[in-house]
């Protein structure tokens, strides 16, 4: 199972969402290889937001050897599954897709663990406060993600 986490800039939330469900293949020992990527291009090359690096450290993952890559309409026929962490990413990715097998490989991430809610993982970076809470939320969703995928 390839899987990409998707964002915006690939700074805050997909590098949280990867480096919590490498956490989970690793513990499960399962055979998966996980990246994210952002919709824009500001921060490619860059190292995750300090904040989510801390928030990372302080639940036992680092991230700092994850670097912002930009979404690219090949990503779409590399992975198995792509998740977006808003409606804006949804919809970015899915404007890319060529044909339905493409579309179906794209899911919202918090419809994982909250089924048809189509809810969002709130952007961080303008505040200072919601880096645990989003932590909180792609726990919930990779669990669920593995127990989804992994039978
Ligand atoms: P992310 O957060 O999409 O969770 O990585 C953002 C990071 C940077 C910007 C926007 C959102 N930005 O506009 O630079």
């Amino acid at each position: 199972m390839k899987v990409l986490m998707v964002c915006l800039g690939n700074i805050c939330r997909s590098p949280l969402a990867e480096g919590i469900l490498k956490n989970k293949v690793a513990e499960y020992h399962l055979d998966w290889e996980i990246d994210s990527a952002g919709t824009g291009s500001w921060h490619v090359g860059n190292l995750p937001d300090s904040r989510s690096i801390a928030v990372a450290k302080n639940h036992g993952i680092d991230i700092t050897d994850q670097r912002a890559m930009q979404f690219e309409p090949n990503h779409l026929n590399a992975f198995d599954l792509i998740f977006a962490m808003d409606a804006s990413n949804y919809q970015n990715i899915i404007r890319l897709a060529e044909n339905e097998d493409q579309k179906k490989k794209v899911h919202l991430i918090m419809n994982m663990s909250r089924p048809g809610m189509n809810q969002t993982v709130p952007d961080p970076y303008y505040g200072n406060d919601g880096f645990e809470s989003v932590y909180q939320m792609l726990d919930e969703a990779c669990d669920k993600i593995i127990e989804n995928y992994s039978k």
